[in-house]
C-alpha cells in the first residue's frame, strides 16, 4: 500500500456550513487561489518608508488584514479548509498555508495564533502531516483538553474560512540522518501527532528500515488515526504497530496498563539499540527518561514536551512585568515569561521551549524569577534567564 497522508474521512468528518463568526477571525466566503499571494509589485510598495510612516502606528498588515485576511507582508496566515473528527475530543484541521510556506520537517510544530473574542491568543501544535503531501496543505491534531483554551476554541468552533496566524515550523525533535535500520516511536493521547507526521513521511519516502510503535490510549475509542495506523499495520512488514490501553479491555493478548520496560521488551527485545522517539504527557515521559537512563541509552533518546510542571502554588503571580525594550507593561499572570511577552505581541526568539536549547535567553535587568524546570530563584539584577520556563516572583524587568 502506498502510504497516504490524507487524513481518514468518515461520518464525522465536519461538512462545511455557511461560515460563521464564532468569535475568530474569520471570512465569509470562499478565498480564490488567486487572491491568496499580495502581489509582488504591491509588495515592493508597501514596503516602502512612506507606507510605513502612514500606517504606524498599527501597521501595514494591520490595513492588508481588512482587504483581505490572508495578505501579510511577514507573517504566514493559514486558511482552515476542513476538519476531522479523530476521536470525540480530538479534531484534525487541515489548513493551507500559502504558497510562501517553508516545508516543515516531520515531526516540528508551529506556534499558532487565533482572535478570540478580541484578544489574540497563541498555542504551539505539532504537524502531524507530513511534508511529502503533493497538495502543499497541512494539518494540526488539536485535542480539546480542559486546560487548553486555545484547543477547546479549535475543536468547537472553527470552520472552515477560518484564518490563522502560524509561525515558521520550528523544533528539533526530528527524523535522524542518516536513518538507522530500526526506530522506536513511543506516543501517548495526543503525542502521537509528530511520530505520525514521521510515519507518513518514513513511508512515503520508501524508508526500508524497520518501525516499531508503541501507541498508549486510554481506551480503543481514544485511538487516533485509528484507521490509517491500522491500515499501515496491516500493509508494511517492517512496521509494527502496537495499541496499549491504559484501561484492560479484557482480552488478555491485549497490553495494558502505562509504559514500563516489560512493554519494549516484548515489543521489540533489541529496543535499548533503536534510537526511540517518544512524545506524550508528562508522566509517561517521566516513565520513558528513566528506563532510559536505566539502561544507559539515553544518546538514543528523544523527548518532545508541551508541558511545562505547572507553576507551585506558593508562586507569587503579583506584580508587573516590563518588557522594557518595547515599553510594555503587564500584570504578571504567572505563566513563563515567554508566553507573556508572546501574548503582548512580541516574538523573541525560542527553540526547544523546555529550558533546554538556551535560545530563548534574555537579559534580566532586575526583580526574582524562578526556574520551572530546576526550582532555581534569581534575584541578582542583570542576569540572563531562559524565560520559556522562568516565572516571575513579583515585578520583575527584562530587556526585550
Ligand atoms: S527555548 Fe530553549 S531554552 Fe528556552
Amino acid at each position: 500500500m502506498t502510504a497516504t497522508d490524507s487524513p481518514v474521512r468518515d461520518p464525522n468528518r465536519f461538512v462545511p456550513e455557511r461560515a460563521q463568526e464564532a468569535g475568530g477571525s474569520m471570512h465569509a466566503g470562499p478565498i480564490q487561489a488567486r487572491t491568496r499571494q499580495l502581489p509582488r509589485r504591491l509588495q515592493r510598495v508597501l514596503r516602502s518608508r512612506v507606507v510605513d510612516l502612514a500606517t504606524t502606528p498599527h501597521g501595514v498588515d494591520h490595513y492588508l488584514s481588512m482587504v483581505n485576511p490572508l495578505w501579510s507582508l511577514d507573517r504566514t496566515r493559514a486558511l482552515l479548509v476542513d476538519r476531522i473528527r479523530e476521536t470525540h475530543d480530538v479534531t484534525t484541521l487541515v489548513l493551507d498555508p500559502g504558497p510562501a510556506w517553508g516545508p516543515h520537517e516531520a515531526g516540528q510544530h508551529v506556534r499558532t495564533q487565533v482572535d478570540i473574542d478580541g484578544r489574540r491568543r497563541t498555542r504551539y501544535f505539532t504537524i502531524s502531516s507530513s511534508p511529502r503531501r503533493a497538495d502543499g496543505l497541512i494539518t494540526l491534531t488539536v485535542k480539546a483538553g480542559d486546560d487548553a483554551f486555545v484547543s477547546r476554541f479549535l475543536q468547537t468552533h472553527a470552520r472552515p474560512g477560518l484564518v490563522l496566524e502560524i509561525s515558521e515550523p520550528r523544533g528539533e525533535f526530528v527524523l535522524p540522518s542518516p536513518l538507522p535500520d530500526h526506530l522506536l516511536f513511543i506516543g501517548g493521547g495526543s503525542g502521537i501527532t509528530p511520530l505520525m507526521s514521521m510515519t507518513r513521511t518514513l513511508l512515503a519516502d520508501g524508508y526500508r528500515g524497520r518501525i516499531t510503535f508503541l501507541n498508549y490510549v486510554k481506551t480503543p475509542a481514544d485511538r487516533i488515526f485509528a484507521a490509517e495506523l491500522d491500515r499501515i499495520d496491516a500493509h508494511h512488514d517492517r512496521v509494527t504497530l502496537v495499541t496499549v490501553c491504559s484501561e484492560e479491555d479484557g482480552d488478555p493478548d491485549t497490553l495494558c496498563g502505562y509504559l514500563e520496560q516489560g512493554h519494549l521488551d516484548q515489543v521489540a527485545p533489541d529496543w535499548r539499540e533503536a534510537p526511540a522517539y517518544v512524545c506524550g504527557p508528562p508522566p509517561m515521559l517521566d516513565a520513558a527518561e528513566a528506563i532510559w537512563e536505566e539502561a544507559g541509552a539515553l544518546d538514543r533518546f528523544h523527548i518532545e514536551r508541551f508541558t511545562l510542571a505547572a507553576p507551585s502554588a506558593d508562586v507569587n503571580a503579583e506584580g508587573c512585568v516590563k518588557l522594557a525594550d518595547s515599553d510594555i507593561e503587564l500584570a504578571n499572570d504567572g505563566r513563563p515569561l515567554l508566553v507573556q511577552a508572546e501574548e503582548a505581541g512580541l516574538e523573541p526568539e525560542y527553540g526547544c521551549r523546555m529550558g533546554i536549547c538556551k535560545t530563548c535567553t534574555t537579559r534580566k535587568v532586575k526583580g526574582v524569577t524562578q526556574s520551572l524546570t530546576t526550582g532555581e530563584v534569581s534575584s541578582d539584577d542583570d542576569q540572563d534567564i531562559q524565560i520559556c520556563v522562568n516565572v516571575a516572583l513579583g515585578d520583575v524587568e527584562l530587556a526585550l
